[in-house]
């Protein structure tokens, strides 16, 4: 602790990953298939965070899962769904409830420029009542001359407004050729502002990333990802500091410069050194530390979490490189402790493993509620497709498999907004306690000192049978 004027209220937790890329909440969920697909990415970027969606499917199911996320709550929606006027209404139908949505621009395809003009649009209002279902859309459409619409250009601010005074919820952008441009719609305004401190890309949209191997398959991979339009790809490996890795890396840097890169996993200073040469933005920090690793035991090798982060960030001080401490985060105390040692955000599974944005279903056992979580190195996580990252890709019997991690289950935790809220209520209270306002002053101030395990057991509640769970503490 240290001298404190600060209240955990007027402390900022915001970090600068790169120059453009900066987090309101230092956390990013990881790269499992127990983890992170579309709405744990969603609800993370949300809350200023963001997701690593996993890469244990095929190519094009990874790419729909980005750009759901792409289209989840953007200030305008680039490509929206549209219709031709001559679409039969029951086909509307069925399209717009398929995709849950509530209106459809209604556009004519210009061969010869390449360009879709706006004609009308059709929205929940104007099918109502409809009994003729075989009609063309065009016959109860709003058209063109009766829409409401805004110039290409228009700000959210400006776009709300003239929702507010039309009272339509849907606002077609044009450019002065008519040609349909986006669509802004209040349920978008509305979450972004609900989600004041959300990750964005420069459209407005939630930011996400995606898992990507190493080798030529997982450059096609990359390719297909970049034109998903996914905002970051993180070379997923459990070996960062070797050839495979610095190859897709210096490839990925080369094809795509403007691209954050996210590389990993190293534990030592010359990993680190070696990644960040070869061209990462971002450099993930961790062996074997994970709650359901067993890399450590199984091959004898890794490093204490808190050494490698420690020795990472000191070498990457003065090289313009982000740190992420990858695993073994427990309590929201670890987080902080994280960040204090030099990591600019941590990547977390377990914690978030449990929540409702987890895929997989909430599972009853012995009366207590759980979701299943796995180790990317199990059995069965291998077999599904991730041996490439524990270097097995050509070891096509499961029996002859090395697994480097475990299959399980975690409690079952409610929303993942509720787990965010208690860690970042935990960093700010400990930023608090060093009295420091902001990340890089918090950075400057802190100190370790070396507990022993009796002290590790006083720091834990002791003499007492826990009578009501604290939402951000639990001995299981
Ligand atoms: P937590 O502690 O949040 O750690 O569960 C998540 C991180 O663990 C890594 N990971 C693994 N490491 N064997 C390993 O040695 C595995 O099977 C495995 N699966 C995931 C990964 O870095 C993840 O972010």
């Amino acid at each position: 602790p240290g001298y404190s004027e600060t209240l955990p209220a007027h402390i900022s937790t915001k970090v600068h990953l790169t120059k453009d890329l900066v987090l309101n909440t230092p956390i990013i969920s990881a790269a499992m298939d127990t983890v992170t697909e579309h709405k744990m990415a969603q609800v993370m970027a949300q809350h200023g965070g963001f997701g690593v969606i996993h890469k244990n499917m095929s190519i094009k199911s990874q790419c729909y899962e980005v750009q759901k996320v792409k289209k989840y709550e953007s200030g305008m929606i680039l490509d929206p769904i549209t219709l031709p006027p001559e679409t039969p209404i029951y086909k509307a139908l069925e399209l717009m409830r398929k995709h849950s949505i509530s209106g459809v621009p209604i556009t004519k395809y210009d061969p010869s420029k390449k360009t879709s003009r706006l004609e009308g649009i059709l929205t929940n209002r104007d099918l109502r009542f409809e009994t003729k279902l075989d009609q063309p859309v065009s016959s109860i459409m709003t058209p063109r001359e009766k829409l409401i619409t805004a110039k290409e250009g228009v700000t959210l601010e400006q776009a709300k407004e003239i929702l507010h005074k039309h009272r339509i919820e849907k606002l077609p952008v044009m450019d002065a050729q008519g040609v349909l441009k986006g669509l802004i719609t209040i349920k978008d305004i509305e979450k972004a502002i609900a989600f004041p401190d959300a990750t964005k890309d420069q459209h407005g949209r939630l930011f996400v990333g995606a898992a990507v191997g190493t080798g030529q398959e997982e450059q096609k991979r990359a390719e297909h990802l970049m034109r998903a339009e996914v905002d970051l790809l993180c070379v997923d490996t459990a070996h960062g500091f070797s050839k495979n890795v610095i190859d897709m890396l210096s490839f990925l840097k080369v094809k795509y410069p403007d691209t954050v890169l996210m590389v990993g996993n190293v534990a030592t200073k010359e990993g680190a050194l070696a990644l960040a040469e070869a061209g990462a933005d971002i450099i993930k920090v961790g062996m074997g530390p994970g709650s359901i690793c067993t890399t450590r035991v199984v091959s004898g090798v890794g490093v204490p979490q808190v050494s490698a982060i420690l020795e990472c960030a000191n070498a990457l001080r003065k090289k313009n490189k982000s740190i992420v401490a990858d695993g073994g985060i427990k309590h929201s105390g670890d987080l902080t402790k994280a960040v204090a040692l030099g990591a600019q955000a941590i990547m977390v599974g377990n914690m978030l493993a449990g929540s409702d944005e987890s895929p997989g279903e909430i599972v009853l056992y012995r009366g207590r509620t759980y979701k299943a979580y796995r180790g990317m190195g199990s059995l069965e996580a291998m077999k599904k497709g991730s041996k490439d990252r524990y270097r097995q890709e050509n070891t096509f019997m499961s029996d002859k498999m090395v697994p480097e991690g475990v299959e399980g289950r975690v409690p079952y935790r409610g929303s993942a907004s509720g787990i965010l809220h208690q860690m970042i209520g935990g960093l700010k209270a400990g930023m608090g306690y060093i009295g420091a306002k902001n990340i890089i002053d918090f950075q400057k101030k802190a100190n370790f000192i070396k507990v022993s395990s009796q002290s590790l057991s006083e720091s834990h509640i002791h003499d007492v049978s826990i009578t009501k769970e604290a939402p951000n503490y639990r001995l299981e």
